[in-house]
């Protein structure tokens, strides 16, 4: 049987709700902010039931926007998002598990309605995220792509986030939560399908994940959250040994200019406070957070995060490109995770 048999068996049969799950893998760690809990009661019981995600997959500024939603599943993350883009903005879902699929557009009147929408601002489309290049998606079309727990299901990781690169408009970005290794994972672990469907075994080591964002042209991607998995199963757990698994959460850019290391212009940006939701102060990634009003030095990189993006009318920018200082200091190297789980954040299971 393929693997993509395997996982669609898995997801359509195998598990009716997230109580069959057999590992904490496909588990959200973090708690949500009021406005992202307000929307999420307001989301159909059964839509809730067959969540199977690891992140909180809803970045701001999100008004109007044009989403994709990789691996949509029961469409918890695209009926969140389709709240948080408005009537004027759309979310598409892509999934190629019917069962799943079925329970995602059975609800979309039911949400419709729920939301004051007078037309659905969603859509799921049955595809292989391996070849969304036979989807009918025009490329630079979307503003933000999302996928909770998903691309460590795809055998070919490198074509998923190449076609993301297509379709993804200038400035836009790829925001997804996945499962992570601090290893490669040998073939016999891989062929587990238990292992695999339960979002580990197919993890990416950490480090090929940043080779292959790089190669397909996300130059410097950045980590946002990141949680320690424990799996909590010791028959599987005998079986990984000493593998650790991380549920991270990721934003890569697509940005002309983008470097591979982050350099120093002399740069600085102040945050102007006025992001809806996050009015005291933004967070880009784990390492830059801007409180309002206080001017912060920045690399290139995180300058070009700021100004080429959705993001750029909530900054003063300060400086040019005309004078190179050398490498920005503080950026980079060693594993990004933390080992333990993330202090402060409640564990919300599915
Ligand atoms: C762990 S679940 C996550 C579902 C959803 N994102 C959520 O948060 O509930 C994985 C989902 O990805 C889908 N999936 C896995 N590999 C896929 C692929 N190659 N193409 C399309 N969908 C895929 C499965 O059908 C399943 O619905």
């Amino acid at each position: 049987m393929s693997k993509h048999t395997e996982v669609q068996e898995y997801y359509g049969e195998t598990l009716q709700s997230t109580e069959d799950l057999k590992t904490n893998a496909c588990c959200t760690m973090e708690a949500p902010a009021e406005h992202i809990k307000a929307a999420l009661s307001l989301i159909h019981d059964e839509v809730h039931s067959k969540y199977y995600g690891c992140g909180l997959v809803a970045p701001l500024e999100l008004k109007g926007k044009r989403i994709l939603d990789l691996g949509s599943g029961s469409g918890r993350d695209v009926y969140l998002l389709s709240q948080l883009v408005g009537q004027e903005g759309e979310v598409i879902g892509v999934d190629m598990t019917k069962e799943q699929l079925d329970v995602a557009r059975k609800h979309i009147d039911y949400h419709t309605d729920k939301f004051g929408y007078k037309h659905a601002n969603v859509s799921f489309l049955e595809g292989n995220i391996e070849r969304l290049d036979e989807l009918d998606l025009a490329d630079n079309s979307f503003d933000i792509v999302i996928s909770n727990c998903v691309v460590n299901l795809a055998e070919n990781k490198e074509k998923v986030l190449a076609e993301v690169y297509r379709l993804l408009k200038p400035g836009g970005e790829m925001y997804f939560s996945d499962v992570y290794c601090d290893r490669r994972l040998s073939d016999e672990l891989q062929r587990d399908p238990v292992l695999w469907g339960e979002c580990l075994s197919g993890a990416l080591y950490w480090n090929d994940f940043l080779r292959t964002s790089r190669k397909v042209g996300f130059t410097d991607p950045r980590a946002v959250k990141s949680n320690a998995i424990t799996v909590e199963n010791k028959a599987l757990e005998a079986k990984l040994g000493d593998a650790k698994f991380f549920s991270v959460t990721y934003r890569l850019w697509k940005i002309d200019g983008l470097e591979d290391e982050c350099e120093d212009y002399g740069q600085a940006v102040a945050y102007k406070g006025t992001i809806q939701h996050s009015e005291n102060s933004y967070q880009l990634d784990d390492h830059h957070i801007f409180p309002k009003g206080k001017v912060l030095t920045v690399c290139g990189n995180t300058y070009l995060m700021l100004h080429a993006t959705r993001f750029k009318d909530h900054f003063d920018f300060y400086g040019t490109w005309d004078t190179h200082y050398g490498v920005f200091e503080g950026c980079g190297g060693a594993m990004p995770f933390q080992s333990d789980r993330q202090s402060g954040d409640a564990a919300s299971c599915c």
